[in-house]
Formats: structure tokens, C-alpha cells, sequence
């Protein structure tokens, strides 16, 4: 297959496996490097990109298209938080994040103390949004889709969208870091409280915030409870 760039297409769409499948529980195996430079990988990830963007998401990680692989692809710009006011977006730290492939990262966060807490959702897992506390920057060491060496620190929403991804590949959904009483439903997310601070939800459905949950010690990121 050639560099050139399809532009997005029903066709080229992967379908998107959703929780209860034991792909998204599996410690997803690390990418040949050699493999990078093949056809059917520089296909599976323009695949990957398409889809992503149809869903339309932010990130993708390839276990979520059945594939148990160490892949992931990432995006964030106008057209994804279009949805998003100004101040929305500001306090949510969205900059734009153009198309960005991680395979085999590793992650660790740059300061194990700073936790931010905003609703989050997956194209797995369907109709719920809840509340993560995410580390608000991360430093990832991956290989590009070129099988260059990334060495990077994310930050704000990227370094969500990347924790998200990787816990992907390491067999975790964002529901074992949810705080589980801020599930809500996307409707009640939409009308309730994705125009209001995370603090007036927490008040409310009665969870905490800017602080790991107390429940998943198994997650290497959250090493530590505050
Ligand atoms: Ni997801």
C-alpha cells in the first residue's frame, strides 16, 4: 500500500468491539517493529485512523477492533470539541492534538500528586460517561507508525485520551477507574452536567475528586492514593 492518504469512508471503517468481549481484558501483545513498515500494518492503522474519526472519537487502541496489539491512535482538534464552549474547552486543557500513532508505550506520570477529574467515555463501552481522575501529564516513551522512537510528555486532555489508550492495551477499561457514582447516562451527562464544573456533579451524585478511587490498586498508573 502506498503513503497516500484515504480520505475517510464508510468502507474503510473497523467494526468496534464492545465491553464483555475478552479482547479489551488482555494484556495486548507488543508490535514487531519490523512490521511497521508492511502493508497490512500501514493499512490496519489508516483503518484505525478512519474509524476513529467516524465514531467519532480521540483515540482508538487496536484491541478495541479485536486486534490483541500494542497500537493505538490518537486526535483532538476543532472538529472533535465542537460540542465544547470556550471556557469548556480552556478548563478541560484541549489543545490540539494532531493524528498520533503509539505503539509499544510505555507510560509514567510526571507528577504521581497531580489528578484531574473530568467525565469520560469509551467507543466501547456505549451510552455511560463517568468520572476519571487522570494524571495531568504523562511521559510517554513509544515507536511512531514509522517505528521511530516517541519520547513525549503529554499534557491537559491529551495525556487523558493517552491514558486512556494505554490502559487499553494493558486489558483496563475506564470503568475500573470510574468513580462509579457519577455514572451517568449520556442524556443525563448532555442535560445535567457537561456545562457545570465536575465539583457541582460530585456534589450532587455524592463522589470525589482530583483523587484516584479507592478501588483499583492493580492500575500501575495509580500507584498511589492520596
Ligand atoms: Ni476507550
Amino acid at each position: 500500500m502506498t503513503e497516500a492518504i484515504a480520505l475517510p469512508g464508510e468502507q474503510d471503517t473497523l467494526a468496534i468491539v464492545q465491553c464483555g468481549d475478552p479482547v479489551l481484558r488482555r494484556v495486548a501483545d507488543p508490535v514487531e517493529p519490523s512490521t511497521l513498515q508492511t502493508p497490512q500494518l500501514r493499512h490496519l492503522i489508516a483503518q484505525m485512523r478512519t474509524t476513529m474519526e467516524l465514531a467519532p472519537g480521540v483515540g482508538l487502541a487496536a484491541p478495541q477492533v479485536g486486534l490483541s496489539l500494542q497500537l493505538a491512535v490518537l486526535q483532538d482538534g476543532p472538529p472533535q470539541w465542537a460540542h465544547l464552549s470556550d471556557d469548556e474547552r480552556a478548563v478541560r486543557e484541549r489543545e490540539e492534538l494532531p493524528f498520533t500513532v503509539l505503539v509499544n508505550p510505555t507510560m509514567q506520570p510526571i507528577e504521581d500528586d497531580d489528578w484531574i477529574s473530568f467525565y469520560e467515555g469509551c467507543l466501547s463501552v456505549p451510552c455511560l460517561t463517568g468520572v476519571v481522575a487522570r494524571h495531568r501529564a504523562v511521559r510517554v516513551e513509544a515507536l511512531d507508525q514509522d517505528g521511530r522512537p516517541v519520547d513525549r510528555v503529554f499534557s491537559g486532555w491529551a495525556a487523558r485520551i493517552v491514558q486512556h489508550e494505554v490502559d487499553h492495551l494493558r486489558g483496563r477499561l475506564y470503568l475500573d477507574h470510574v468513580e462509579t457514582r457519577s455514572l451517568s447516562t449520556l442524556d443525563n451527562y448532555a442535560s445535567r452536567w457537561a456545562a457545570r464544573p465536575t465539583r457541582t456533579a460530585a456534589g450532587s451524585l455524592g463522589f470525589a475528586v482530583d483523587q484516584p478511587t479507592m478501588r483499583d490498586p492493580s492500575s500501575s498508573i495509580s500507584r498511589r492514593r492520596s
